[in-house]
């Protein structure tokens, strides 16, 4: 059975770090804000098993042009004429450590995880503007939940070509 659930770091930290962090120690897979009150973090169990998981934190994002012509395409002139200017910083959230293991990529684990979990934070009121630094090749995974390149490529030493993406909840 498939169940998606809100859960301690712990229970997600071996499979972020085969997936994302593939041959390094586990520690290697830790987040500064891990262990903050504000941190969210999400798994897909199969059976008792932790198949996909995703990471939210408190993170502001900084208005610039790309974040400026979103804000005004989707979510309206007015929104981010009246309320925020370039250079801003907007309370957001920030996902991180997105992966499924890789026996069980292409099942839609991924995506139902993404949806869970902004549908559970946007309960928070906290934000709706959710983004992400999106390897290169994680970005048509990305778009076909929604999200939105919002960035030119940029390296990430040792890990390689990404974008930033965001999303509107
Ligand atoms: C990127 C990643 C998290 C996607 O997770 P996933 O569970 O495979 O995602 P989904 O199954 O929801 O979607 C993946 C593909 O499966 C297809 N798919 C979705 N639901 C499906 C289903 N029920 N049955 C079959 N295929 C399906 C989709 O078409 C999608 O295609 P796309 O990759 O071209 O968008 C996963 O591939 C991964 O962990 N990659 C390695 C680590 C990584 O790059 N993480 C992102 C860091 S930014």
């Amino acid at each position: 059975m498939i169940k998606v659930l809100r859960c301690d770091v712990d229970r997600i930290l071996p499979l972020r770090a085969k997936v994302l962090r593939a041959g390094k120690p586990v520690e290697m897979a830790q987040f500064e804000h891990d262990r903050l009150s504000t941190t969210r973090h999400y798994a897909l169990l199969e059976g008792e098993l932790a198949k996909g998981c995703l990471t939210l934190i408190q993170a502001g994002l900084k208005i610039d042009r790309y974040v400026m012509g979103v804000l005004l395409a989707e979510a309206g002139p007015l929104l981010a004429a009246a309320r925020y200017g370039l250079g801003d910083v907007i309370p957001a959230w920030q996902l991180r450590g997105m992966a499924t293991d890789d026996g069980s990529q292409g099942r839609g684990f991924g995506s139902q995880l993404i949806r869970f979990a902004v549908e559970e934070a946007l309960s928070e009121g906290f934000s709706q503007i959710y983004w992400c630094n999106a390897r290169e090749k994680a970005v048509p995974f990305y778009e076909r939940n929604g999200w939105k390149v919002i960035s030119k490529e940029f390296d990430v030493p040792g890990i390689g070509p990404h974008f930033k993406m965001i999303l509107l909840g």
